[in-house]
């Protein structure tokens, strides 16, 4: 099943993508944690990418978009993959379509993530921000974060409604478990088409 997650940061993309992962057996990627692992490992695209993602900025297309297309390239994303954190925009969501075409596949469903409560989403990146020590969990910064996701990424609930139709809308303001409930049960009639 491939499967993509869109919505806010703090929404709880990753958090349910794991959950996903481990439910249905297929690999999550999340283009965050690429850049925050190769930043870990002190790689040449670590060095490059650590201020962009301490400013809270979107790595350039040009990286990003490579670095996607391999990852989904890898053997175990054979059985479907659920994507967290790509596509960001326009131009990432078209290199998708094209890398899928490539090798004969499609997005079988999308989930967007809604929190209307805008401080909702501050306060779990702030409550995160102790735990984990996110260098970009600053207040400036999650400010920064959340305006550039309104303005490119948003749009593409739309984009992908009109082009896939398979676009679900998630109320991700409850529980972490009430979430992944309404999940599963969109994955269970894509599940019953196939
Ligand atoms: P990325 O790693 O994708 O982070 P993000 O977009 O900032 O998203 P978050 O991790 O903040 O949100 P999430 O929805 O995954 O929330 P989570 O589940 O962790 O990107 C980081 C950076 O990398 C970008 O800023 C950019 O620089 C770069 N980058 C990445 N992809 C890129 C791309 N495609 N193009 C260009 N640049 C790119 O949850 C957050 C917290 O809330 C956690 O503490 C969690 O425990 C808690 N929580 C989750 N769900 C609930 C719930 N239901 N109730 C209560 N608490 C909850």
């Amino acid at each position: 099943m491939n499967i993509l997650l869109l919505g806010p940061q703090g929404s709880g993309k990753g958090t349910q993508a794991k959950k996903i992962s481990a439910t249905y057996g297929v690999p999550h990627i999340s283009s965050g944690d690429l850049y925050r692992e190769a930043i870990a490992r002190g790689t040449e695209l670590g060095k490059q990418v650590e201020p962009i993602l301490a400013a809270g900025e979107l790595v350039p297309d040009e990286i990003t978009i490579p670095l996607i297309r391999d990852r989904l390239s890898r053997g175990d994303t054979t059985p479907g993959f659920v994507l967290d954190g790509y596509p960001r925009n326009l131009a990432q969501a078209d290199a998708l379509d094209e890398m899928l075409e490539d090798v004969g596949r499609t997005i079988e469903i999308v989930f967007v993530f809604y929190v209307p409560d805008r401080q909702q989403l501050v306060e779990r990146l702030h409550k995160r921000a102790h735990e984990e020590n996110r260098s970009d969990d600053t207040p400036e910064v999650i400010q920064r974060r959340l305006e550039t996701y309104e303005r490119e990424t948003a749009p593409l609930g739309e984009h992908y409604r009109t082009r896939l139709g398979n676009v679900v809308g998630i109320h991700a303001d409850r529980s972490v478990q009430d979430v992944f409930q309404e999940i599963s049960e969109a994955l269970s009639a894509v599940e019953a088409r196939a």
